[in-house]
């Protein structure tokens, strides 16, 4: 069995990723070390093999003593890193957690498995150990890390990191760690910068499930500011895909962009779920026309975010052509596919 600790993995994008992991590698077995946070639930992991391919550790990544066990217990060959407070919102009202969890959580993570590994006999730079062949660290980050773009333009790999939240400031503190653990040892990392996801099991406070939620409950819909703030959608499981081609197969010590080429603005996504939802679960008709209103109806514009970026848009040419990666879902019919899941979801919790 190939041991590999995953973090983070009963949140939204690392529970999309252990089925599809588990799955494809049958030889492979996940470590998930998850604080459950609020963010965190183990329902979502209920499509997960419960097997000893898949062992399930609640605890904190800034608990070093606890890292450390498992790197005594289980003979861990690579750790990819999810766990993180994700939400730029929450980063706003409290930054501290996001630098303890995002910065000091990261920190302690790679410098556990780089001791760890070292004790091993495979040693880094100092040994002339060609690190591609020692235990590799895959760091998951975002491209907010690059700050903001106009109207044109597309972050790269090259794109100087200019982060503007305390979210994306403390995600870009532990791309730096990363990134020094590889460059001063000779550490085999890899580090992901992907776009906005979306898809099943996203949690309740961001904005596609928020959309859902609040129209099926006849609620108004809020969109922050003027509703023209761009995100590049990538669908939760094309993100997956490319994490294991770049765990698997990206080149220590590189970093690699993720994203869909599918631009769209707030305004944009609101609309394309509302007239998704008229069609797929049409609002009651009212009483006194019989007329069925839509969705859209329901779209009210609140205040602006604290420093709200305008626009992000990802480059993925280099995981393209390197990797062969290429996004599998467009937003059309990747939204399509979130929308239904989100139906059965809170279908199922009415027949609760
Ligand atoms: N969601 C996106 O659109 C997006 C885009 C690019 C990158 N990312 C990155 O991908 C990763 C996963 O994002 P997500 O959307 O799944 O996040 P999420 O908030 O849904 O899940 C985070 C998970 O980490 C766990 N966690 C939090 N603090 C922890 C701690 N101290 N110790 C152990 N576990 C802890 C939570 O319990 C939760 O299960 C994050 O690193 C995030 O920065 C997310």
């Amino acid at each position: 069995m190939n041991t590999i600790l995953v973090t983070g993995c009963a949140g939204f994008i690392g529970s999309n990723f252990v089925p599809y992991f588990l799955d494809k590698y049958p030889e492979v077995r996940l470590i998930n070390l998850d604080l459950l946070t609020y963010a965190g639930d183990m329902a979502n992991l209920s499509d997960a093999p419960q097997s000893d391919r898949h062992i399930f550790v609640q605890g904190d990544i800034c608990d070093r003593s606890l890292v450390e066990s498992l790197f005594t217990q289980y003979d861990i060959r690579g750790v990819i890193h999810f766990a993180a407070e994700s939400h730029v919102d929450n980063s706003i009202k409290n930054p501290g957690v996001f630098v303890q969890t995002n910065v000091n959580g990261s920190f302690i993570l790679i410098d556990v498995a780089y001791k760890a590994w070292m004790e091993k006999p495979f040693t880094y730079r100092h040994s002339g150990l060609d690190p591609e062949s020692t235990p590799r660290f895959h760091h998951i980050s975002t491209d907010e890390v690059y700050g903001t773009l106009g109207e044109t333009g597309l972050f790269t790999e090259e794109t100087s990191y200019a982060p503007n939240s305390p979210y994306s400031a403390s995600k870009a503190g532990s791309d730096m760690i990363v990134r020094s653990y590889h460059h001063t040892y000779g550490m085999n990392t890899v580090i992901t910068n992907c776009s906005n996801n979306y898809g099943p099991k996203q949690h309740n406070e961001k904005l596609i499930p928020t959309v859902i939620r609040k129209a099926l409950a006849g609620e108004n819909i809020p969109v922050y500011g003027d509703g023209k703030n761009i995100r590049d959608w990538l669908y939760v499981l094309d993100h997956c895909k490319g994490i294991d081609l770049v765990y698997h197969n990206g080149r220590s010590g590189e970093v690699y962009n993720i994203g869909g080429r599918n631009e769209r603005n707030n305004n944009q996504i609101v609309e394309r779920i509302c007239s998704l939802l008229d069609e797929m679960h049409p609002r009651h008709p009212e009483l006194d026309s019989g007329s069925t209103p839509s969705y859209k109806d329901l779209i009210t514009y609140v205040e602006d975010r604290a420093g709200h970026d305008r626009r992000y848009a990802i480059d993925a040419t280099k995981l393209e052509t390197e990797l062969g990666w290429k996004a599998q879902e467009t937003f059309d019919t990747g939204i399509l596919k979130t929308i239904e899941w989100y139906l059965k979801k809170y279908s199922n919790n009415n027949d609760d």
